[in-house]
């Protein structure tokens, strides 16, 4: 059976993280995987997970299972992150499952759409995360793109977007990024929102809103806007959430698929197959994640000091968009790199061809996905010359 296997490319992602450790020069850097590293190149765990495990270690009384749709406790308080003290909410028309990472969570959408409408298609932004389509494949729906940014004025392709957005079929889905669209950075303003519910709204196409970065571009509310706008618009969506990046909890593999109904009985009824897709996917998800981050949301003190860590992620990451182009002109590169502020979020586009993504990590050590997609918050005071004389260079 094994024989007739073919091996495969490396994960354009993952497979960068594994060049990159394997990399012995000691000016490396990576601005591949969207992972937050402070100042001084670490990942460390926030102060909040801390106190957060703390409790779990000294409080947890038992490993017995926990269900399909994880623990209780922690769908509520993130249906609340996610969606504030929307209606939805005290109306019951949402229903929240607990899911291995953001990614668990899209898979658990795609085959929840597929129960509803075997052979469906789903619109992804082109660009999109480079996961996106391969999840959504493997869940059996069509995958197919809508216009979204224009990579030559580096700025959104509104008016193209919304004109695909029009021609959907409303038995399709469309993929919606919340903020901190990856791999672009670049973000619906709020009058395009008010645009892209109301299309949502008048073709009747199911929205699945991805949001993997909440408070990564404003804050955590104006983050949700779109989200919540969606909410307001439409009586039906699908949001898939992960707490990867804003508790930092990447490796626990903790997320969420949240759906709304027209009604609290349709929200039980699209409970029960939410249920029966997890079940026959992976039975129940991991619990420590979700544990950590209801103690963090369940504590005042301990989401207070939660806001401020993540408030300082968001704000070094701005501060080295800032530094970097400001550095690559202090280069003497004639092109203009200051879209790279004007985007949210971990990513931007370098603009730069695949030949010179290549240049940087085979001659720099720099290693950048071949779209040219950097992560901001591989940069540091440290690198930033480094990396700025080197982009110069292959320019
Ligand atoms: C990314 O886009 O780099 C992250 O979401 C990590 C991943 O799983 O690809």
């Amino acid at each position: 059976m094994f024989s007739e296997l073919k091996q495969l490319p490396a994960d354009p992602i993952l497979g960068l993280s594994v060049k990159f450790k394997a990399d012995t020069n000691p000016s490396k850097i990576d601005l591949g995987a969207g992972i937050y590293k402070d100042a001084l190149g670490n990942t460390p765990v926030l102060a909040c997970v801390k106190t957060a495990e703390q409790f779990r270690v000294d409080n947890e009384t038992s490993k017995a299972y926990l269900g399909s749709a994880g623990s209780a406790d922690f769908n509520d308080r993130i249906t609340a992150l996610i969606l504030g003290d929307h209606k939805v909410i005290a109306e019951k028309r949402i229903k929240t499952v607990s899911t291995p990472g953001g990614t668990g969570a899209l898979r658990i959408a795609g085959e929840f759409i597929k129960k509803c409408t075997p052979g469906a298609t789903i619109w992804v932004s082109n660009p999109t995360w480079a996961n996106h389509k391969g999840v959504f494949e493997a869940a059996g729906l069509i995958v197919k793109t809508y216009p979204y940014y224009d990579y030559e004025n580096k700025c959104l392709d509104f008016d193209a977007m919304l004109d695909a957005l029009k021609q959907v079929s409303k038995d399709d889905a469309v993929l919606l990024h919340a903020c901190c669209h990856n791999p672009s950075g670049m973000d619906l303003n709020q009058e395009q929102w008010q645009q892209v519910a109301e299309v949502t709204k008048q073709v009747g196409f199911m929205p699945v809103v991805d949001m993997a970065y909440q408070g990564f571009g404003t804050d955590l509310d104006s983050d949700a806007y779109g989200l919540r706008l969606m909410a307001d618009t439409v009586e039906q969506m699908i949001i898939c959430s992960s707490c990867s990046k804003n508790f930092g909890l990447y490796r626990e593999r903790i997320g969420a698929c949240s759906i709304i109904g027209r009604s609290a009985i349709a929200a039980d009824i699209i409970s029960s197959v939410l249920l029966s897709v997890v079940r026959v996917a992976y039975s129940m998800p991991p619990a420590h994640g979700a544990a950590i981050v209801e103690t963090i949301l369940g504590s005042q003190e301990l989401t207070t000091q939660w806001h401020g860590e993540l408030a300082e992620m968001r704000n070094r990451i701005n501060d080295m968009r800032q530094l970097l182009v400001d550095k690559i002109a202090e280069n003497g590169v004639e092109r203009d790199f200051s879209f790279i502020t004007t985007q949210n979020g971990m990513f931007s586009f370098l603009g730069i061809d695949e030949a010179q993504v290549q240049r940087l990590q085979d001659e720099y050590s720099i290693y950048i996905v071949g779209s040219s997609r950097i992560s901001l918050a591989g940069i540091s005071a440290d690198n930033v010359d480094y990396l700025a004389q080197s982009i110069a260079k292959v320019l």
